[in-house]
């Protein structure tokens, strides 16, 4: 199993975070997702004046990953808040831990990161129990 360096996610996600495109929410998003190969995936949310096409920075970077051959993941580390605000602890939305559940099982590690240093850790499982995922479409 390969090792998960937490401040290094952390500190990515943060970096990433500055660059949210979010002109309508001021509320800036980033994300670092490491694959079992090694390789880590940034993303930032990115906002839409017609406002559906938004998509979070946890998807951006799922889509970066799974774009470049990528299907098994072992954590996201997530750095969210307001604009010039101070950081606080940011989970992901529902729409983005229905999205990371198609690629990982219950033990993907998501660190959730206020700063490089102070992160809280959970795993996917916890935050998004009883989920439906593609075993659900297989006949038994
Ligand atoms: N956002 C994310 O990027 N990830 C989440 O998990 C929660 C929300 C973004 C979407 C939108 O651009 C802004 O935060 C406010 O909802």
């Amino acid at each position: 199993m390969i090792d998960i360096d937490y401040e290094k996610l952390s500190k990515l996600a943060i970096e990433a975070k500055d660059m949210a495109y979010s002109p309508y929410s001021s509320f800036c998003v980033g994300a670092a997702l490491l694959a079992k190969s090694g390789e880590i995936y940034t993303g930032c949310n990115i906002e839409s004046a017609s406002y559906t096409p938004t998509i979070c920075a946890e998807r951006v970077a799922l889509c970066k990953a799974v774009s470049e051959g990528e299907r098994e993941f072992v954590a996201i580390a997530v750095a969210g808040s307001l604009k010039n605000a101070e950081p606080n602890y940011c989970y992901p939305c529902g729409v983005c831990r229905q999205s990371l559940r198609e690629f990982a099982i219950d033990n993907l590690i998501v660190i959730i990161s206020k700063t490089a240093t102070d992160y809280r850790i959970h795993s996917l499982g916890e935050l998004f129990p009883h989920s439906f995922g593609p075993d659900d479409l297989q006949a038994t």
